[in-house]
Formats: C-alpha cells, sequence, structure tokens
C-alpha cells in the first residue's frame, strides 16, 4: 500500500465515522419527539384497564355527535325500521324512544328473536354502540340481518339521533382523556427548586441529557407516579 492508498482509506473511514455520527445525532433528534407522542395513549390504557384500548369510548364520540348527520345515517336502517311515535313495525321494530328501554321488550308485540331476547338489560349507550357495531357479535342469532357500522363516530351520530327520538337520556359524561390533566404527583425534578441540583448547569448535548429535557414534559400533565420517580432519578444522575 503506498501513501496515496491510506490517505484514500483513511478519508473513506472519516466518511463512514461522519455518517455514523450524524445518524446518531439525527436519531437522538428524531426520538425527542415521539415518546411524548406514543406515551399518551400507553398512560390512557393504563387508566382504563386494557380492554379496549385502540377504541375511542362511544361516550367522548357521542360528545360531538351530530344529530343531523345520524338522521342521514338512519337511512341504512330505514329500509326495516320507522322510528317516528306510533310508526308500525316492518322488518324490524318501530325504534321510537327505544333509548332507555328494556331489550328485545314491548314495540307493539314485536317477534324479537330469542337471541336478543334474552340479552336483558336496557339499550344504554354503550349497549346500543356494541349492537350497532355488530348485531351478530352483540346477539348471536338475532334477526337483525344487518352488518353494523364499523364507524365509530357514523355509530356516534346515528345513536345521539336515536336518542332525539322520544328518548331524550343525558349524553354519557366524555371521559376526560387528558382533555383536564389530573392534579398528580408532580416529578421531583419539576419547579425552581430542580435548578440548583444541577451546579454545573451546562448544556451538555448527550443522550442522557435530552433524555432528562424530555422527562418533566412527559411526566408533568401525568398521573403516572412512576414519571415522578424516574425524573427523580435522572435528576441525582445530575
Ligand atoms: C335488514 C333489516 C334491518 C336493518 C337494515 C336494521 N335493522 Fe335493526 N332490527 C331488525 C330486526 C329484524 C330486529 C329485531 C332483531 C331480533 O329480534 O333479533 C332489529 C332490532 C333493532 C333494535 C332493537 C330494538 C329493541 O326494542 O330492542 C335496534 C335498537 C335496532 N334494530 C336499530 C337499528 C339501527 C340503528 C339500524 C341502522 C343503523 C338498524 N337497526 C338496521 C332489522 C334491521
Amino acid at each position: 500500500m503506498d501513501n496515496r492508498t491510506n490517505t484514500i482509506a483513511g478519508w473513506v473511514l472519516a466518511g463512514c465515522g461522519a455518517a455514523l455520527g450524524l445518524s446518531i445525532v439525527g436519531g437522538m433528534i428524531f426520538h425527542d419527539g415521539p415518546p411524548e407522542k406514543f406515551g399518551f395513549p400507553i398512560e390512557a390504557a393504563e387508566e382504563t384497564g386494557a380492554a379496549g384500548a385502540a377504541e375511542v369510548p362511544i361516550a367522548t364520540l357521542l360528545a360531538t355527535a351530530d344529530v343531523a348527520k345520524g338522521a342521514e345515517v338512519f337511512k341504512k336502517c330505514a329500509a326495516c325500521h320507522t322510528i317516528t311515535q306510533g310508526g308500525p313495525n316492518g322488518i324490524g321494530p318501530n325504534l321510537y324512544a327505544t333509548m332507555g328501554e328494556a331489550i328485545a321488550q314491548g314495540k307493539a308485540g314485536f317477534a324479537f328473536s330469542d337471541a336478543l331476547k334474552s340479552k336483558g338489560g336496557k339499550w344504554d349507550f354503550e349497549q346500543m354502540s356494541a349492537w350497532l357495531t355488530s348485531p351478530r357479535k352483540f346477539a348471536p342469532g338475532t334477526k337483525m340481518t344487518f352488518a353494523g357500522i364499523g364507524n365509530g363516530q357514523d355509530r356516534a351520530n346515528v345513536i345521539a339521533y336515536l336518542n332525539a327520538q322520544g328518548s331524550n337520556l343525558p349524553l354519557p359524561a366524555a371521559p376526560a382523556a387528558g382533555a383536564a390533566p389530573t392534579p398528580g404527583p408532580a416529578p421531583a425534578s419539576e419547579g425552581p427548586a430542580g435548578a440548583p441540583a444541577n451546579p454545573g448547569g451546562k448544556a451538555d448535548p448527550t443522550t442522557d441529557d435530552l433524555a432528562n429535557k424530555a422527562t418533566p414534559a412527559t411526566g408533568a400533565p401525568s398521573v403516572d407516579p412512576a414519571a415522578a420517580v424516574r425524573g427523580a432519578k435522572e435528576d441525582a444522575k445530575k
């Protein structure tokens, strides 16, 4: 190998080093954002339990439901249902004032299936949402041959419309999923008291420092006590 080859090899190596460094710095910058974004659904899942973590609760969707849009959605139902007061039963029962009523009862003697009759309980918002998501899953063997409404907002709109036809139940309170931060244990590193804990105070562009900056931001509106502990630990590390 002559000098020239060594020089070329040297530059190639330096280039690799620079690319690696850039990708590490890029990674640090990139990872600074997402934890806040992705951290939230995890906290919500912890609070509400594992059930239906991916689904937006029907109460939340009902808060912004639109009765007029629900009337549009109801056109899908009108093939089998009337909803005017005293309207006749068709393939399906008349649905006037059904919200709040006992499931598969009354309706001028409509012949409900045993599948639906055996459900028991009342048509509250949760039950109606489950029924309209998939009638077949809600009451296996039901006579309502309707696939269901997968879109949550459409479902909320049509439920709001049903409710407006003779029932007028109060809408359920939407769960305060982050809308109003619950006062929780503030991370130990919060506030001016945290400042003296870092006597150096110099900006240190290491991964650790970025993590420390991100932690109070993620922990602040949270009710996750682990965040406070994590914050305290990271403070102690400084
Ligand atoms: C293909 C016809 C058909 C369509 C379309 C249909 N339904 Fe039904 N529906 C029925 C039948 C039949 C029953 C009775 C089910 C049973 O007894 O198992 C029923 C029952 C119901 C009940 C129970 C009523 C009670 O008193 O317990 C509700 C609520 C309901 N339907 C709402 C809807 C809504 C809302 C839509 C539109 C999104 C819809 N249905 C679309 C046929 C239909």
